[in-house]
């Protein structure tokens, strides 16, 4: 059965870094269900982040599941580091390829199961919803992007959020239980137009908020007025 409330994925991107365990156990005493982390190359983003020893230093001080986003190139060279440092989900993007996405979305979803986590796909504002239909069984949550993936504060692109009514619907209709997620822009605003979501990521929304409670709690009650 569906739940009534968002779950709520803070982006650790928008964090004080000099201050990271302090932040975790801030959100997670303000009811965040997951930590997202964002990990960028400047190579598939033109931003560069963090890696895996960042990604362990957070699993040692998080009681909360790693929600690892993978904005690289190559990412199969990574899954087992980031499944070692502790990452519950590990999500892949869909473009990485153009010419063999399908296998590479197969081989991607496998490698990341056999490691024990839960796999996730992710397409970016431009990639129809459409176009990953077929992959759907493969994966257990779909990240959809609300924004250009690289920076966050970034504006939310409202059309992006159509696509998680026609994941939706695909989903039910192969009788599937693949969890719906959306990253970028989110607000309590914004987040009325994404009831079809399980679990809003928010960067600048939690972290630049004077009470982390206050915020994820308003993010969590939106789902009731979308
Ligand atoms: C963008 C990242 C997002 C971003 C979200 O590439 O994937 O997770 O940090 O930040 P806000 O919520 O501020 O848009
Ligand atoms: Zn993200």
């Amino acid at each position: 059965m569906k739940k009534k409330h968002f779950e709520i994925s803070p982006s650790i991107l928008s964090a004080d870094f000099a201050n990271l365990q302090k932040e975790v156990e801030a959100v997670t005493q303000a009811g965040a269900d997951y930590l997202h982390v964002d990990v960028m190359d400047g190579h598939f983003v033109p931003n560069l982040t963090i890696g895996a020893p960042v990604v362990a230093a957070l699993k040692r001080v998080s009681k909360i599941p790693l929600d690892c986003h993978l904005m690289i190139t190559n990412p199969e060279k990574y899954i087992s580091d980031f499944a070692q440092a502790g990452a519950e989900i590990i999500t892949v993007h869909y473009e990485l390829s153009q010419d063999s996405s399908e296998q590479n979305a197969k081989t991607l979803a496998s490698l990341i199961k056999a490691h024990g986590c839960r796999a996730g796909l992710s397409i970016k504002p431009k990639t129809p919803a459409q176009e990953i239909f077929h992959l759907l069984g493969l994966f257990d949550l779909i990240l959809v992007m609300s924004v250009e993936p690289g920076f966050s504060g970034q504006k939310f692109i409202p059309e992006c959020a159509l696509k998680l009514g026609e994941l939706k619907r695909e989903i039910d209709r192969q009788g599937l239980s693949c969890l719906l997620e959306i990253d970028g822009g989110i607000n309590e605003e914004t987040a009325k137009a994404c009831g079809d979501a399980d679990i809003l990521v928010a960067g600048h929304m939690v972290f630049r908020s004077p009470s982390y409670t206050e915020a994820i709690q308003k993010l969590k009650a939106a789902k009731l007025t979308s």
